[in-house]
């Protein structure tokens, strides 16, 4: 794991973001695991400043993959993940809607939503670099840590701390939904690069885990120990038990 250490959330979102830049540059048609919550919204504020100031990059062959959605919120939904990928990114790109590529959490077959969402994974060969943030109990997508974890595609149950943590977005904690689709970690290990950022004192023990802790699934980020080439971008508090 290679670890690049910053000052701060925007020192991580730019750093971020030109490791993503220098990728896309260098592959136009890049398969790009994209990830949600608060900690990637910078990076993508400066992917976006860099395209509108810049006439060096493109999205236009770009395909992106995310790694999850809430079950029960449709892309209208201010809180679904769909919605966030349009208003935090997408939209300001010249990204084909089409190689956009997200788990439908209103689909009335849910299962097969998730079969079909690995077939197409297999389909392009799962990605090239993938972004990850990191849950404060470990998780990665939506993969909690329990005493087994699914291999592929599946629908869980978030965890109370994941739905505590995650409420902020939304006006009630009753209001988070209790399940999600998510990408299950071997589509992420399969990913040719991995980018995992985070920020913040309350991330500073899954980091620390992750990186030092024995490999189990009650701790899903120590499978990244696994994989050959994972870069972390941290800031000084999220790196507070490494240093
Ligand atoms: C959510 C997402 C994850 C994300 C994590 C951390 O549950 N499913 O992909 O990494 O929470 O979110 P945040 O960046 O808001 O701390």
């Amino acid at each position: 794991m290679k670890i690049i250490l910053v000052e701060n959330y925007e020192e991580m979102s730019k750093e971020a973001a030109n490791f993503i830049i220098k990728e896309v540059k260098a592959n136009p048609s890049l398969k790009l695991g994209l990830a949600t919550g608060s900690t990637p919204v910078g990076t993508y504020k400066n992917i976006v400043e860099y395209f509108q100031n810049n006439t060096d990059l493109t999205f236009k062959n770009v395909v992106a993959f995310n790694l999850d959605e809430y079950v029960g919120l449709s892309g209208d939904s201010p809180q679904s993940y769909k919605y966030f990928m349009r208003n935090n990114f997408f939209k300001f790109l010249d990204i084909e809607e089409k190689n956009c590529f997200i788990p439908n959490g209103v689909a009335t077959d849910i299962e097969n939503e998730a079969k079909q969402y690995d077939k197409l994974l297999e389909k392009y060969n799962y990605t090239d670099v993938q972004i990850l943030g990191i849950g404060n109990n470990g998780h990665i997508a939506f993969n909690e840590p329990n005493f087994t974890l699914t291999c592929e595609t599946n629908i869980v149950d978030l965890k109370e701390d994941t739905i505590k943590a995650n409420s902020i977005f939304f006006d009630n904690i009753n209001d988070v939904p209790k399940k999600a689709i998510s990408m299950g970690m071997k589509s992420i290990l399969f990913s040719k690069k991995i980018l995992l950022i985070a920020s913040g004192e309350n991330k500073a023990k899954a980091i620390k885990e992750m990186i030092s802790g024995l490999i189990s699934t009650n701790n899903p980020a120590s499978l990244l120990q696994l994989h050959k080439d994972v870069t972390i971008i941290l800031d000084k508090d999220a790196a507070k038990y490494i240093l």
